[in-house]
């Protein structure tokens, strides 16, 4: 998968883009991601890229301008897919009026070949980039952050992961919270006594079977408590 990320803040994305698991499906070529700063495509002479917004109000907006020619080379350098093709890469743009994320659409989002990103700052972006270059409105929860940049790393992290061979073990990813609308069951490893707290006895049993049970009571029961919304 090509990523392409649209932003004033591209150094928010090292630590990401040069730890662990992503790290690794980069090296792997697993995936390819590129931070493009909208800046540089301002074709004023200050740089600028944001205004004040027509009708008054507080903050400043994101010009289109800058946005739509960043937008275009995201497109231009995506050189995976087919010029007749590009018309159907989706543009993401992060903002708290979004759907809100979830599993369901990081899995939708790691079949895709191509994806493009838009960090907005300030009070958002012209409604006109939204409306042209925009696909996809993703929020990451009902909170507002500064910028869409930790939201596009949330959505990225969460839908990398799926592309098969990202993560080595393919049985962690069937398991886990949210995979099939429950939290997952708990887990210890050793030692098998820690301050006096012991491992519940059927993990160590190794019966698969009465372990498999256990574990899915125990999903079922922190589901319910927890997220009652999901059962
Ligand atoms: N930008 C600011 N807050 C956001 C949120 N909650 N989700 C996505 N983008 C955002």
């Amino acid at each position: 998968m090509v990523i392409k990320i649209l932003t004033l803040f591209p150094q928010m994305f090292t630590g990401m883009l040069s730890e662990s698991i992503i790290k690794r499906a980069i090296e792997d070529e697993k995936i390819d991601i590129d931070c493009i700063q909208i800046r540089d495509y301002a074709s004023n002479k200050h740089k600028k890229v944001d205004d004040y917004p027509y009708g008054g109000g507080a903050g400043m907006v994101m010009t289109p301008q800058p946005l739509f020619d960043a937008h275009e080379y995201a497109l231009d350098s995506l050189t995976n897919i087919k010029t007749e093709e590009k018309n159907k890469i989706r543009t993401i743009y992060m903002t708290p009026k979004g759907r809100v994320f979830n599993q369901d659409m990081a899995k939708e989002l790691s079949k895709e070949s191509s994806l493009i990103f838009i960090c907005g700052h300030y009070e958002g972006v012209d409604q006109r980039v939204i409306e042209t270059l925009v696909t996809d409105e993703i929020s990451i929860g009902d909170y507002v952050l500064t910028g869409g940049e930790i939201p596009a790393m949330v959505v990225i992290d969460a839908t990398v992961r799926l592309i098969p061979g990202v993560v080595s073990n393919e049985e962690s990813i069937v398991d886990e919270s949210h995979s099939n609308n429950l939290l997952e069951y708990p887990q210890y490893t050793r030692p098998q006594e820690f301050r006096g707290m012991e491992v519940p006895g059927i993990l160590l049993s190794g019966h698969h079977k009465n372990i498999e049970e256990w574990r899915r009571n125990k999903s079922l029961e922190i589901t319910k408590n927890r997220r009652p919304d999901l059962v």
